[in-house]
Protein backbone atom coordinates (compact mmCIF):
# COMPACT_ATOMS: atom_id res chain seq x y z
CA UNK A 1 0.00 0.00 0.00
CA UNK A 2 1.33 3.13 -0.75
CA UNK A 3 2.30 5.73 1.88
CA UNK A 4 3.64 9.16 2.26
CA UNK A 5 7.01 9.19 4.14
CA UNK A 6 7.85 13.38 5.56
CA UNK A 7 11.01 14.85 6.64
CA UNK A 8 9.75 17.67 9.14
CA UNK A 9 11.33 20.68 10.33
CA UNK A 10 11.16 22.92 7.24
CA UNK A 11 9.16 26.02 7.02
CA UNK A 12 7.31 26.27 3.75
CA UNK A 13 8.44 28.92 1.30
CA UNK A 14 6.78 30.05 -2.06
CA UNK A 15 3.67 30.26 -4.34
CA UNK A 16 1.08 27.31 -4.80
CA UNK A 17 -1.85 27.27 -6.82
CA UNK A 18 -5.34 25.99 -5.75
CA UNK A 19 -7.58 23.51 -7.67
CA UNK A 20 -11.20 23.73 -8.36
CA UNK A 21 -13.40 23.09 -5.43
CA UNK A 22 -13.69 19.15 -5.00
CA UNK A 23 -17.51 19.52 -3.11
CA UNK A 24 -18.49 21.53 -5.82
CA UNK A 25 -17.14 19.64 -9.00
CA UNK A 26 -19.25 16.57 -7.25
CA UNK A 27 -22.53 18.21 -7.07
CA UNK A 28 -22.10 20.30 -10.59
CA UNK A 29 -21.21 17.01 -12.43
CA UNK A 30 -24.29 15.41 -11.11
CA UNK A 31 -26.47 18.29 -12.12
CA UNK A 32 -25.08 18.21 -15.37
CA UNK A 33 -27.37 15.19 -16.46
CA UNK A 34 -30.48 17.50 -15.65
CA UNK A 35 -30.16 18.56 -19.39
CA UNK A 36 -29.91 16.53 -22.55
CA UNK A 37 -27.84 19.11 -24.66
CA UNK A 38 -24.12 18.87 -23.36
CA UNK A 39 -22.46 20.95 -20.46
CA UNK A 40 -19.02 21.46 -20.63
CA UNK A 41 -17.34 21.71 -17.00
CA UNK A 42 -13.81 23.05 -16.05
CA UNK A 43 -11.22 23.47 -13.40
CA UNK A 44 -12.48 20.10 -11.95
CA UNK A 45 -9.60 18.93 -9.72
CA UNK A 46 -8.09 15.64 -10.96
CA UNK A 47 -9.09 13.21 -7.86
CA UNK A 48 -10.48 9.76 -7.69
CA UNK A 49 -14.19 11.19 -6.31
CA UNK A 50 -14.10 12.90 -9.47
CA UNK A 51 -13.40 9.97 -11.33
CA UNK A 52 -15.95 7.75 -9.69
CA UNK A 53 -18.85 10.24 -10.03
CA UNK A 54 -18.24 10.09 -13.48
CA UNK A 55 -18.06 6.67 -14.44
CA UNK A 56 -21.42 6.62 -12.13
CA UNK A 57 -22.74 9.18 -14.88
CA UNK A 58 -21.49 7.16 -17.66
CA UNK A 59 -22.75 3.57 -16.22
CA UNK A 60 -26.40 4.89 -16.08
CA UNK A 61 -25.81 5.90 -19.88
CA UNK A 62 -25.09 9.85 -20.08
CA UNK A 63 -21.81 10.32 -22.57
CA UNK A 64 -18.84 11.43 -20.86
CA UNK A 65 -15.58 12.70 -22.58
CA UNK A 66 -12.51 14.08 -21.05
CA UNK A 67 -11.49 17.21 -22.70
CA UNK A 68 -8.59 17.74 -20.87
CA UNK A 69 -7.45 16.87 -17.68
CA UNK A 70 -9.38 19.43 -15.81
CA UNK A 71 -12.30 19.68 -18.09
CA UNK A 72 -14.90 17.15 -19.23
CA UNK A 73 -17.84 17.13 -21.34
CA UNK A 74 -21.28 15.78 -19.86
CA UNK A 75 -24.19 14.80 -22.45
CA UNK A 76 -27.26 13.58 -20.63
CA UNK A 77 -29.34 12.76 -23.85
CA UNK A 78 -28.72 9.31 -23.76
CA UNK A 79 -29.06 8.24 -20.05
CA UNK A 80 -30.80 4.75 -20.37
CA UNK A 81 -31.63 3.90 -16.69
CA UNK A 82 -32.57 5.52 -13.63
CA UNK A 83 -30.81 2.90 -11.15
CA UNK A 84 -27.32 3.86 -9.99
CA UNK A 85 -25.29 0.91 -9.94
CA UNK A 86 -23.82 -0.20 -6.01
CA UNK A 87 -20.44 -1.00 -7.36
CA UNK A 88 -20.18 2.13 -9.22
CA UNK A 89 -20.33 4.44 -6.88
CA UNK A 90 -20.70 2.97 -2.85
CA UNK A 91 -17.55 4.67 -1.90
CA UNK A 92 -18.18 8.26 -2.31
CA UNK A 93 -21.04 10.88 -0.17
CA UNK A 94 -22.00 13.06 -3.26
CA UNK A 95 -23.49 9.82 -5.09
CA UNK A 96 -26.12 10.99 -3.66
CA UNK A 97 -26.65 14.20 -5.68
CA UNK A 98 -27.73 11.55 -8.31
CA UNK A 99 -30.71 11.20 -6.68
CA UNK A 100 -31.69 14.61 -6.47
CA UNK A 101 -30.50 15.43 -10.76
CA UNK A 102 -32.48 12.27 -11.74
CA UNK A 103 -35.71 12.97 -9.29
CA UNK A 104 -35.44 15.95 -11.06
CA UNK A 105 -35.31 14.96 -15.04
CA UNK A 106 -36.91 11.74 -14.99
CA UNK A 107 -39.25 11.87 -11.72
CA UNK A 108 -37.75 8.48 -10.76
CA UNK A 109 -34.16 7.46 -9.51
CA UNK A 110 -32.60 4.55 -7.83
CA UNK A 111 -29.24 5.21 -5.76
CA UNK A 112 -26.93 3.27 -3.47
CA UNK A 113 -26.95 4.25 0.44
CA UNK A 114 -24.36 6.72 0.52
CA UNK A 115 -20.78 5.91 1.52
CA UNK A 116 -18.23 8.73 2.47
CA UNK A 117 -15.77 9.75 5.08
CA UNK A 118 -16.05 8.10 8.78
CA UNK A 119 -16.48 11.16 10.67
CA UNK A 120 -19.95 10.62 12.30
CA UNK A 121 -23.50 9.77 11.62
CA UNK A 122 -24.31 10.80 7.92
CA UNK A 123 -28.01 11.07 8.11
CA UNK A 124 -30.21 11.80 5.05
CA UNK A 125 -33.60 12.50 6.72
CA UNK A 126 -33.22 16.00 5.37
CA UNK A 127 -32.64 14.91 1.90
CA UNK A 128 -35.49 12.30 2.20
CA UNK A 129 -38.02 15.45 4.05
CA UNK A 130 -37.11 17.50 0.51
CA UNK A 131 -37.95 14.93 -1.81
CA UNK A 132 -40.96 14.23 0.04
CA UNK A 133 -42.54 17.74 0.42
CA UNK A 134 -41.90 18.20 -3.95
CA UNK A 135 -44.44 15.09 -3.76
CA UNK A 136 -41.94 12.50 -3.95
CA UNK A 137 -42.58 9.13 -2.97
CA UNK A 138 -39.03 8.35 -1.12
CA UNK A 139 -38.24 4.52 0.27
CA UNK A 140 -34.84 2.62 1.63
CA UNK A 141 -34.72 -0.92 0.64
CA UNK A 142 -31.58 -3.16 -0.30
CA UNK A 143 -29.37 -0.48 0.97
CA UNK A 144 -30.73 1.80 -1.89
CA UNK A 145 -32.64 5.03 -1.44
CA UNK A 146 -35.40 5.10 -4.31
CA UNK A 147 -37.65 8.13 -4.88
CA UNK A 148 -40.18 8.42 -7.24
CA UNK A 149 -43.48 10.62 -8.48
CA UNK A 150 -45.99 11.55 -11.34
CA UNK A 151 -45.43 14.98 -10.91
CA UNK A 152 -42.88 17.55 -8.61
CA UNK A 153 -44.65 20.14 -7.15
CA UNK A 154 -42.43 23.41 -5.58
CA UNK A 155 -43.00 23.58 -1.79
CA UNK A 156 -42.20 25.78 0.99
CA UNK A 157 -39.42 23.75 2.98
CA UNK A 158 -37.37 24.33 6.54
CA UNK A 159 -34.80 22.36 6.98
CA UNK A 160 -34.64 21.16 10.62
CA UNK A 161 -30.44 20.84 10.64
CA UNK A 162 -28.56 23.09 8.48
CA UNK A 163 -27.26 20.12 5.26
CA UNK A 164 -25.04 20.94 2.24
CA UNK A 165 -25.84 18.44 0.56
CA UNK A 166 -29.59 18.34 1.44
CA UNK A 167 -29.83 22.10 0.17
CA UNK A 168 -27.93 20.79 -2.95
CA UNK A 169 -29.98 17.44 -3.64
CA UNK A 170 -33.27 19.51 -3.19
CA UNK A 171 -32.62 22.45 -5.54
CA UNK A 172 -31.30 19.74 -7.95
CA UNK A 173 -34.87 18.05 -7.42
CA UNK A 174 -36.80 21.59 -7.33
CA UNK A 175 -35.38 23.26 -10.58
CA UNK A 176 -37.86 21.28 -13.14
CA UNK A 177 -40.30 21.00 -10.65
CA UNK A 178 -44.06 22.93 -11.30
CA UNK A 179 -44.26 26.20 -9.59
CA UNK A 180 -42.01 27.85 -6.71
CA UNK A 181 -39.53 26.24 -4.05
CA UNK A 182 -38.75 28.11 -1.02
CA UNK A 183 -36.04 26.32 0.95
CA UNK A 184 -35.26 27.86 4.99
CA UNK A 185 -32.29 27.44 6.49
CA UNK A 186 -30.47 26.42 3.80
CA UNK A 187 -26.57 25.79 4.40
CA UNK A 188 -24.43 28.77 2.72
CA UNK A 189 -20.97 27.72 1.72
CA UNK A 190 -19.45 28.73 -1.42
CA UNK A 191 -20.27 25.03 -3.05
CA UNK A 192 -23.63 25.46 -2.48
CA UNK A 193 -23.90 29.10 -4.11
CA UNK A 194 -21.56 27.54 -6.86
CA UNK A 195 -23.62 24.92 -7.63
CA UNK A 196 -26.68 27.14 -8.09
CA UNK A 197 -25.07 29.39 -9.93
CA UNK A 198 -24.24 26.77 -12.26
CA UNK A 199 -27.49 25.61 -12.32
CA UNK A 200 -28.98 29.23 -13.39
CA UNK A 201 -26.47 29.27 -16.28
CA UNK A 202 -28.47 26.42 -17.53
CA UNK A 203 -31.58 28.82 -17.35
CA UNK A 204 -33.04 27.54 -13.99
CA UNK A 205 -34.06 30.53 -11.90
CA UNK A 206 -32.52 30.33 -8.46
CA UNK A 207 -32.49 33.54 -6.57
CA UNK A 208 -30.77 33.66 -2.37
CA UNK A 209 -28.53 31.31 -2.56
CA UNK A 210 -25.85 32.05 0.09
CA UNK A 211 -29.02 33.97 2.28
CA UNK A 212 -30.88 32.48 5.00
CA UNK A 213 -33.68 31.88 2.22
CA UNK A 214 -33.30 30.11 -1.59
CA UNK A 215 -35.84 30.89 -3.56
CA UNK A 216 -36.62 28.11 -6.93
CA UNK A 217 -38.77 28.98 -9.65
CA UNK A 218 -39.43 25.76 -11.48
CA UNK A 219 -38.83 25.85 -15.71
CA UNK A 220 -39.64 24.02 -18.12
CA UNK A 221 -36.16 22.77 -19.20
CA UNK A 222 -32.49 23.48 -19.12
CA UNK A 223 -30.03 24.06 -21.59
CA UNK A 224 -26.30 22.90 -22.06
CA UNK A 225 -23.88 25.64 -20.44
CA UNK A 226 -19.93 25.91 -20.23
CA UNK A 227 -18.85 26.47 -16.59
CA UNK A 228 -15.82 26.53 -14.52
CA UNK A 229 -15.82 25.56 -10.92
CA UNK A 230 -14.97 27.63 -8.05
CA UNK A 231 -11.50 27.21 -5.87
CA UNK A 232 -11.14 25.00 -3.53
CA UNK A 233 -11.86 26.84 0.20
CA UNK A 234 -10.69 23.92 1.77
CA UNK A 235 -7.35 22.96 0.24
CA UNK A 236 -6.52 26.89 0.61
CA UNK A 237 -7.06 26.29 3.91
CA UNK A 238 -4.95 23.14 4.25
CA UNK A 239 -1.78 25.07 2.60
CA UNK A 240 -2.44 28.27 4.62
CA UNK A 241 -2.77 26.04 8.12
CA UNK A 242 0.42 24.03 6.63
CA UNK A 243 2.23 27.62 6.37
CA UNK A 244 1.42 28.39 9.77
CA UNK A 245 2.30 25.16 11.49
CA UNK A 246 5.84 25.21 9.96
CA UNK A 247 6.40 28.61 10.66
CA UNK A 248 6.63 29.34 6.80
CA UNK A 249 5.93 32.07 4.49
CA UNK A 250 3.35 30.87 1.87
CA UNK A 251 1.80 32.95 -1.19
CA UNK A 252 -2.02 30.78 -1.29
CA UNK A 253 -3.12 31.61 -5.36
CA UNK A 254 -6.08 31.46 -7.09
CA UNK A 255 -8.68 31.89 -4.23
CA UNK A 256 -11.41 34.01 -3.12
CA UNK A 257 -10.24 35.59 0.00
CA UNK A 258 -13.83 36.37 1.26
CA UNK A 259 -14.66 32.43 1.61
CA UNK A 260 -11.25 32.12 3.79
CA UNK A 261 -12.50 35.02 6.34
CA UNK A 262 -12.98 32.63 9.31
CA UNK A 263 -9.62 30.64 8.54
CA UNK A 264 -7.45 33.80 8.26
CA UNK A 265 -9.37 35.69 10.72
CA UNK A 266 -7.88 32.64 13.13
CA UNK A 267 -4.80 32.26 12.00
CA UNK A 268 -4.29 36.01 13.06
CA UNK A 269 -5.77 35.11 16.29
CA UNK A 270 -3.07 33.00 16.71
CA UNK A 271 -0.10 35.32 15.74
CA UNK A 272 -0.05 34.91 11.85
CA UNK A 273 0.47 37.89 9.57
CA UNK A 274 -1.96 37.58 6.98
CA UNK A 275 -1.79 39.66 3.46
CA UNK A 276 -4.97 39.33 0.84
CA UNK A 277 -4.89 40.46 -3.03
CA UNK A 278 -7.85 40.32 -5.10
CA UNK A 279 -7.20 36.16 -5.78
CA UNK A 280 -3.94 35.39 -3.34
CA UNK A 281 -3.65 34.85 0.55
CA UNK A 282 -0.21 34.92 2.23
CA UNK A 283 0.14 33.30 5.53
CA UNK A 284 3.48 34.38 7.25
CA UNK A 285 3.53 31.84 10.41
CA UNK A 286 7.38 33.11 11.68
CA UNK A 287 5.86 33.90 14.88
CA UNK A 288 5.74 31.85 18.40
CA UNK A 289 1.59 30.87 18.07
CA UNK A 290 -0.44 31.59 20.54
CA UNK A 291 -3.43 29.34 21.84
CA UNK A 292 -7.06 30.17 20.43
CA UNK A 293 -11.27 28.68 21.18
CA UNK A 294 -12.21 27.08 17.57
CA UNK A 295 -16.17 26.30 17.10
CA UNK A 296 -17.00 24.76 13.68
CA UNK A 297 -20.41 26.15 12.27
CA UNK A 298 -21.79 26.16 8.98
CA UNK A 299 -20.67 28.84 6.70
CA UNK A 300 -19.58 31.55 7.12
CA UNK A 301 -18.68 30.08 10.77
CA UNK A 302 -14.98 27.93 11.17
CA UNK A 303 -15.80 25.23 8.50
CA UNK A 304 -15.52 21.79 9.95
CA UNK A 305 -13.49 20.40 7.05
CA UNK A 306 -10.37 22.81 8.59
CA UNK A 307 -10.86 21.52 11.90
CA UNK A 308 -8.07 18.87 12.25
CA UNK A 309 -5.65 20.82 10.11
CA UNK A 310 -6.11 23.92 12.68
CA UNK A 311 -6.15 21.27 15.64
CA UNK A 312 -2.62 20.43 15.15
CA UNK A 313 -1.18 24.05 14.50
CA UNK A 314 -3.14 24.56 18.16
CA UNK A 315 -1.21 21.55 19.38
CA UNK A 316 2.11 23.39 18.35
CA UNK A 317 0.80 26.79 19.52
CA UNK A 318 1.83 28.12 23.20
CA UNK A 319 -0.92 27.66 26.02
CA UNK A 320 -4.29 25.41 25.81
CA UNK A 321 -6.73 25.68 22.93
CA UNK A 322 -9.93 24.58 22.88
CA UNK A 323 -11.41 23.06 19.51
CA UNK A 324 -15.34 21.98 19.49
CA UNK A 325 -16.54 20.59 16.90
CA UNK A 326 -20.32 20.80 16.21
CA UNK A 327 -21.37 19.56 12.95
CA UNK A 328 -20.41 15.75 13.05
CA UNK A 329 -19.83 13.33 15.98
CA UNK A 330 -16.94 11.54 14.93
CA UNK A 331 -14.38 13.61 13.93
CA UNK A 332 -11.34 13.49 16.36
CA UNK A 333 -10.12 9.88 15.75
CA UNK A 334 -6.95 11.45 14.39
CA UNK A 335 -5.80 13.24 17.98
CA UNK A 336 -4.88 9.15 18.84
CA UNK A 337 -2.45 9.50 15.76
CA UNK A 338 -1.05 13.25 16.84
CA UNK A 339 -0.81 11.63 20.60
CA UNK A 340 2.34 9.31 18.58
CA UNK A 341 4.01 12.24 17.80
CA UNK A 342 3.99 13.95 21.24
CA UNK A 343 0.79 16.09 21.15
CA UNK A 344 -1.14 16.29 24.56
CA UNK A 345 -4.84 16.98 23.70
CA UNK A 346 -7.44 15.35 25.10
CA UNK A 347 -11.07 14.61 24.05
CA UNK A 348 -14.26 14.98 25.84
CA UNK A 349 -17.46 14.15 23.52
CA UNK A 350 -17.27 16.93 21.13
CA UNK A 351 -14.52 18.53 22.13
CA UNK A 352 -10.95 18.90 22.20
CA UNK A 353 -8.63 20.53 24.66
CA UNK A 354 -5.21 20.85 23.46
CA UNK A 355 -2.33 21.65 25.77
CA UNK A 356 0.43 23.23 23.36
CA UNK A 357 4.01 21.25 23.01
CA UNK A 358 7.36 22.58 21.87
CA UNK A 359 7.67 20.30 19.18
CA UNK A 360 6.14 17.14 17.83
CA UNK A 361 8.27 14.28 17.09
CA UNK A 362 8.01 11.91 13.33
CA UNK A 363 6.19 8.61 13.88
CA UNK A 364 4.46 5.99 12.36
CA UNK A 365 0.90 7.00 11.85
CA UNK A 366 -2.11 6.38 9.35
CA UNK A 367 -4.87 8.67 7.89
CA UNK A 368 -8.13 7.85 9.34
CA UNK A 369 -9.86 10.09 6.60
CA UNK A 370 -9.40 12.74 4.14
CA UNK A 371 -9.32 15.98 6.01
CA UNK A 372 -7.34 14.05 9.10
CA UNK A 373 -5.06 12.42 6.69
CA UNK A 374 -4.09 16.48 5.76
CA UNK A 375 -3.39 17.43 9.09
CA UNK A 376 -1.49 14.12 9.92
CA UNK A 377 0.89 15.32 6.52
CA UNK A 378 1.10 18.99 8.51
CA UNK A 379 1.59 17.31 11.55
CA UNK A 380 4.70 15.25 9.63
CA UNK A 381 5.96 18.45 7.91
CA UNK A 382 6.64 20.47 11.80
CA UNK A 383 7.63 17.21 13.61
CA UNK A 384 11.67 16.92 13.98
CA UNK A 385 12.72 13.75 12.08
CA UNK A 386 10.84 11.44 9.95
CA UNK A 387 7.34 10.02 9.76
CA UNK A 388 5.33 7.54 7.67
CA UNK A 389 1.65 8.02 6.93
CA UNK A 390 -0.47 4.84 6.10
CA UNK A 391 -3.80 4.70 3.92
CA UNK A 392 -3.01 7.58 1.57
CA UNK A 393 -6.02 6.76 -0.25
CA UNK A 394 -8.23 8.31 2.10
CA UNK A 395 -6.07 11.84 1.42
CA UNK A 396 -5.83 11.22 -2.58
CA UNK A 397 -8.97 10.78 -2.93
CA UNK A 398 -10.00 14.75 -2.23
CA UNK A 399 -6.41 16.26 -2.89
CA UNK A 400 -5.21 16.69 -6.44
CA UNK A 401 -1.02 16.22 -6.01
CA UNK A 402 -1.01 17.73 -2.73
CA UNK A 403 2.68 15.90 -2.23
CA UNK A 404 3.61 17.37 -5.07
CA UNK A 405 2.77 21.23 -3.99
CA UNK A 406 3.88 20.58 -0.95
CA UNK A 407 7.80 19.84 -2.30
CA UNK A 408 7.60 22.88 -4.50
CA UNK A 409 7.15 24.90 -1.54
CA UNK A 410 10.11 23.01 0.41
CA UNK A 411 8.76 20.26 1.56
CA UNK A 412 10.42 17.04 2.10
CA UNK A 413 7.79 14.92 1.32
CA UNK A 414 7.73 11.62 -0.67
CA UNK A 415 5.18 9.10 -2.29
CA UNK A 416 6.43 5.33 -1.34
CA UNK A 417 5.11 2.21 -2.40
CA UNK A 418 7.46 -0.33 -0.29
CA UNK A 419 9.42 -0.21 2.78
CA UNK A 420 13.13 -0.10 0.85
CA UNK A 421 11.66 3.39 -0.62
CA UNK A 422 11.41 4.35 3.29
CA UNK A 423 15.13 3.14 3.72
CA UNK A 424 15.83 5.48 0.50
CA UNK A 425 14.16 8.39 1.62
CA UNK A 426 15.57 8.13 5.25
CA UNK A 427 19.23 8.01 3.73
CA UNK A 428 18.74 10.53 1.60
CA UNK A 429 16.62 13.12 3.69
CA UNK A 430 16.29 11.97 7.09
C1 LIG B 1 -20.63 17.94 2.90
O1 LIG B 1 -21.01 16.71 3.49
C2 LIG B 1 -19.17 17.76 2.51
N1 LIG B 1 -19.06 16.65 1.56
C3 LIG B 1 -18.32 17.47 3.75
O2 LIG B 1 -16.97 17.48 3.33
C4 LIG B 1 -18.50 18.59 4.77
O3 LIG B 1 -17.81 18.25 5.94
C5 LIG B 1 -19.98 18.79 5.07
O4 LIG B 1 -20.71 19.02 3.84
C6 LIG B 1 -20.22 19.98 5.98
O5 LIG B 1 -19.71 21.14 5.40
C7 LIG B 1 -19.38 16.88 0.27
O6 LIG B 1 -19.79 17.96 -0.11
C8 LIG B 1 -19.22 15.71 -0.66
P1 LIG B 1 -24.05 17.91 5.72
P2 LIG B 1 -22.58 16.43 3.80
O7 LIG B 1 -25.25 17.29 5.09
O8 LIG B 1 -23.40 17.06 2.74
C9 LIG B 1 -26.36 16.21 9.50
C10 LIG B 1 -14.84 16.67 2.92
O9 LIG B 1 -13.92 16.56 3.72
N2 LIG B 1 -27.41 15.82 8.54
O10 LIG B 1 -23.86 19.38 5.66
O11 LIG B 1 -22.74 14.99 4.08
C11 LIG B 1 -25.11 15.37 9.30
O12 LIG B 1 -25.23 14.15 9.99
C12 LIG B 1 -16.22 16.25 3.33
O13 LIG B 1 -14.75 17.18 1.78
C13 LIG B 1 -28.62 15.33 9.03
O14 LIG B 1 -28.81 15.24 10.23
O15 LIG B 1 -22.74 17.24 5.16
C14 LIG B 1 -24.04 16.26 9.88
O16 LIG B 1 -24.02 16.11 11.27
C15 LIG B 1 -16.23 15.57 4.70
N3 LIG B 1 -29.58 14.96 8.13
C16 LIG B 1 -24.54 17.67 9.53
O17 LIG B 1 -25.94 17.53 9.23
C17 LIG B 1 -29.39 15.05 6.77
O18 LIG B 1 -30.31 14.70 6.00
C18 LIG B 1 -23.86 18.29 8.32
O19 LIG B 1 -23.99 17.39 7.26
C19 LIG B 1 -28.15 15.56 6.30
C20 LIG B 1 -27.18 15.93 7.20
Amino acid sequence: MEQYVIKGGIPLIGEVEIGGAKNAALAILAAAILCDEPVVVDNIPDIRDISVILSAIQSIGAEVERLGRHTVKITGKTIHMVHVGYDSIKKIRASYYLLGALLGKYKKAEVPLPGGCNIGIRAIDQHKKGFEALGAKVKIEHGMIMAETDSLKGAHLYFDVVSVGATINVMLAAVLAEGNTILENPAKEPHVVDVANFLNSMGANIKGAGTDVIRIKGVKSLHGTEYSIIPDQIEAGTFMLAAAATKGDVIVRNVIPKHLEAISAKLMEIGCQITEEDDAVRVFGNSELKHTQIKTLPYPGFPTDMQPQMTVTLALSHGTSIVTETIFDNRFKYVDELAKMGASIKVEGNTAIVDGVKKLTGAEISAPDLRAGAALIIAGLAADGCTVIDDIQYIERGYEGLDEKLRQLGGQIERVACEKDIQRFKLKIC
